[in-house]
């Protein structure tokens, strides 16, 4: 290579740092993005390859041009070709498991539990992503205070989760106005089910998440039926108030996740009973039932959550109890509930069946 090739080469490099490489912000040779830089003196050719980062190739077409105009506007250079080359990105690694929160009756605290326990489990060192499955009337956006995000689509078209509290989650309330009335039909349920929890780009920076926590909408519906037959369910938490109407749905519940075959991982008692300031337990919706119909059918009881105008109220304001207060004593009742999830969905483990829909 003669003298003037040389300094050519260090000219187009210099001129090639003088574009920002938008992934890190310095100059796209520094970035280490420009490779088999090359010039033809007899044709006067500056030859090189661009490499974007995995999947984000549409993203550096306005890089490539600006690389192109930076190294023709040097003298020698007749003319410059530019490769531009991205990895294809991999779909985001597959959760290690997925487990349902449910309850056929509404109102009972699933999402306000949903919500906490995911918190309480990432308390115990899992990575947890979290995903309103609650089509119909998602309430995570307001319990984790993300009423605006809106999540941004991938170059490899899949959907990327809020962070909340280091929770990745996910809601259709992200993606749809929630001021204008959505009329869903069985299919659409089913889709928009699917699109979340297969096209999330679960699992940050690469790194698998442990567990996703699924918050489901009320009832037996097609949401239930979708993931429990086609769903890789890891297990199911079942949550009650201790009143017999609840108890009964919960017989209800127990009965469609056994024949579907999705392992119950235990029943949670919601506003099992309220303390007053002097230390006595009310107990406003009776006394026991969820534990005592969880014993009548075999499945493990995971424990109360009482009454508590902190939970309600912090979850209404979109500081979920267990980050804002996490010493708080029903704080303190989601760790324990989470241990003992983990120790029931270890005994439960079995192989996952892959994600597929209708
Ligand atoms: N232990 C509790 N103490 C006080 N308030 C609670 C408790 N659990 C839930 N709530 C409140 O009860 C209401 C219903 O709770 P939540 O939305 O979590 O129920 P849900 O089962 O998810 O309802 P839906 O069936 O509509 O999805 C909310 O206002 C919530 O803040
Ligand atoms: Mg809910």
């Amino acid at each position: 290579m003669n003298e003037t090739s040389t300094a050519l080469l260090e000219a187009a490099q210099r001129a090639l740092d003088s574009v920002v490489d938008p992934a890190s912000g310095s100059g796209l040779h520094a970035a280490g993005r420009i490779h088999g830089l090359e010039f033809d003196a007899a044709s006067g050719r500056l030859s090189f390859t661009l490499e974007a980062p995995a999947g984000e190739g549409e993203r550096y077409q306005s890089t490539r041009e600006a690389a192109v105009n930076a190294v023709q506007a040097l003298t020698g250079v007749r003319e410059a070709r530019v490769v531009l080359t991205a990895a294809a990105a991999e779909k985001s690694p597959r959760p290690l498991g997925i487990v349902a929160i449910a309850s056929a009756k509404g109102g009972v605290g699933k999402s306000t539990i949903a919500v906490n326990l995911a918190l309480a489990l990432q308390a115990h060192g899992l990575r947890i992503g979290l995903l309103d499955a609650d089509v119909f009337g998602p309430s995570l956006p307001t319990m984790l205070g993300t009423l605006h995000a809106r999540p941004s689509v991938l170059p490899n078209k899949t959907i990327q989760p809020i962070m909340a509290f280091g929770l990745q989650t996910l809601s259709v309330g992200y993606l749809v106005n929630p001021e204008e009335p959505m009329i869903w039909r069985g299919a659409m349920v089913s889709q928009a089910l699917r699109q979340l929890l297969e096209d999330g780009a679960w699992g940050e920076g690469g790194q698998p998440l442990d567990l996703l926590v699924l918050d489901l909408p009320p009832g037996t519906g097609d949401a239930h039926l979708t993931l429990a037959q086609r769903g890789p369910l890891a297990g199911a938490v079942i949550v009650s108030t201790p009143q017999e109407v609840a108890l009964a749905d919960v017989r209800r519940g127990i009965a469609m996740f056994e024949r579907t075959a999705v392992p119950i991982l235990g029943v949670i008692e919601n506003m099992a009973y309220y303390e007053t300031s002097a230390g006595e337990r009310i107990p406003v919706f009776g006394e026991g039932g969820a534990r005592r119909t969880a014993h009548e059918f075999g499945v493990p009881f995971l424990g109360e959550i009482p009454i508590d105008i902190t939970l309600r109220a912090s979850a209404d304001h979109g500081h979920p109890l267990v980050a804002s207060q996490p010493s708080h004593p029903v704080s303190l009742r989601f760790l324990e509930i989470a241990q003992s999830l983990l120790n029931n969905l270890a005994r439960a483990q079995r192989p996952l069946p892959s994600i597929r829909f209708v």
